[in-house]
Order: structure tokens, then sequence, then C-alpha cells
């Protein structure tokens, strides 16, 4: 119901957002993956489709349900996360990458379940498309919102980032901080400057995260 009240800010626009962490296998059973409860993820998620929107979420690996009238797309690793943004990149208007991406993925990936022997296994790491810079340089490339965790020198690393991936709007938010929590503090980066944001529950963040992509979407 509280979504009733909500400003259809982004009516008749396809949103498309990355979620959570991804994992990345090193055998049958284990892997490696990032920290991330998807909390931030599908509260934007539900943000947009208060706001009108109709959304697409491929999320990694989390605990949470489907938000109602969001379709999912349910990933594990970051190439299929990949694979999945860029078959439904095409026809979105608004990409928001909010997941932990996993930065490299396993080599000398195994089959089978490991078996503990006469020498500790190495493993071998390659590196992992990144999702957001390669849809940021698309040629028709939507509306682009990047997040950016980090863990000291947060505007100045976020601000970089920024540059780097060509994003309008950046996400800043100290890591420490966010993983797992239901409040975060976060950072808006656009052209224009930054805008600090009080601590808020991330579903207030969320909003106030669609309210500036809104004020900033190019007519179309
Ligand atoms: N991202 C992505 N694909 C990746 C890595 C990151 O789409 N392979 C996105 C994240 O979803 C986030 C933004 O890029 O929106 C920044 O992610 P972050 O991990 O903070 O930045 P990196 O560029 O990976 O740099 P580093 O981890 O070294 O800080
Ligand atoms: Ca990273």
């Amino acid at each position: 119901l509280e979504g009733f009240f909500i400003e259809k800010r982004l009516a008749g626009k396809q949103v498309l957002l990355t979620a959570g962490p991804t994992f990345e296998p090193i055998d049958a059973v284990r892997g490696i993956t990032n920290v991330s409860s998807g909390k931030m993820g599908y509260a934007l998620a539900r943000a947009c489709r208060d706001a009108g929107a109709e959304v697409t979420l491929v999320s990694g690996p989390t605990s949470l349900p489907c938000p109602v009238g969001v379709r999912r797309l349910d990933v594990v690793s970051a190439a299929e996360m990949h694979q999945a943004v860029l078959q439904e990149v095409g026809r979105s208007d608004v990409f928001i990458a909010v997941a932990a991406v996993a930065d490299y993925r396993v080599k000398n990936r195994s089959e089978h379940k490991l078996k503990k022997g006469d020498s500790v296994p190495v493993i071998e790491l390659e590196e992992n498309p990144d999702i957001l810079a390669t849809v940021a340089g698309l040629p028709a490339a939507p509306f682009c919102v990047g997040f950016a965790a980090e863990s000291q020198n947060l505007l100045e690393f976020a601000e970089t980032k920024r540059r780097r991936k060509k994003v309008p709007l950046l996400v800043a938010n100290l890591a420490q901080q966010a993983m797992g929590a239901d409040h975060n503090e976060v950072v808006l980066l656009d052209d224009a400057g930054a805008h600090p944001l009080p601590v808020l529950p991330k579903e207030q963040v969320a909003h106030a995260i669609v309210a500036h992509l809104a004020a900033l979407l190019p007519q179309r």
C-alpha cells in the first residue's frame, strides 16, 4: 500500500538491476564469494517498482524473497550474471549495478570435490568481466547507476571509480557500515558533485536514489 502514494517517477521505464553476491565455484562443494545480503539491491528493485518501472532483477544467491511484481533471474557466478545482463540490457532504460560481483573466478576449477592429499591445493584466479563498465560502454547504453563499496578514502576512490566506469551516477558507501545492515549512509556522486544522505533505512536510501536518478534521466 505504501507504494501507492509514491510519485510514479519511473512510469513506463524498464529498469534492470543486479543484486546480491556472486559465487565462483572451486569444486563441486566449495567456492569463493563476496559478503552481500542483497538487501540494498532488493530495496532498490522495490523502489523502482513503486516508482512505476518495469523491473528485472538479476540476482546472485541470497535468502531474500522475490519482490512482488518484479521479474527475477537467478544466477550464481559473475559470468552468468554478465550473460543475463547482456541478454536483458537491450530493452532497458536504466541499469543499476548493486551486486557485489566477485572480481576473480577460479581458473583451475575441479568438477569433483577436491580430496585432502599430500599437498595444499593452489587456486588459480582469472579476472571476471566488469558488468557495469561493459554496459556503460555500449553504444546505446541505458542510464547507468553504479555502487562503490570502499573501506577507506570513500569519496576519492568512489569518484575515481565513477569516472573510470563512465557512469553518470554512483552511490558510494563504506563497506564495513553497509554489509548486512538494515540501514546505510551513502553519498551520491554525479557530474554536479557529492550529495551526502543521512543514515537511513535501506528502504529510504533506495527511494532517495530513485528520486535522484529520475531527475537526471534524459527525457526520451
Ligand atoms: N561491478 C560489476 N562487475 C564487476 C565488478 C563490479 O558490475 N565485475 C559493479 C558493481 O556492481 C558496482 C561497481 O561495479 O556497481 C563497483 O564495484 P566495486 O567492487 O566497488 O568496484 P571494482 O571496479 O570492482 O573495484 P575494486 O573492487 O577494486 O574497488
Ligand atoms: Ca570489486
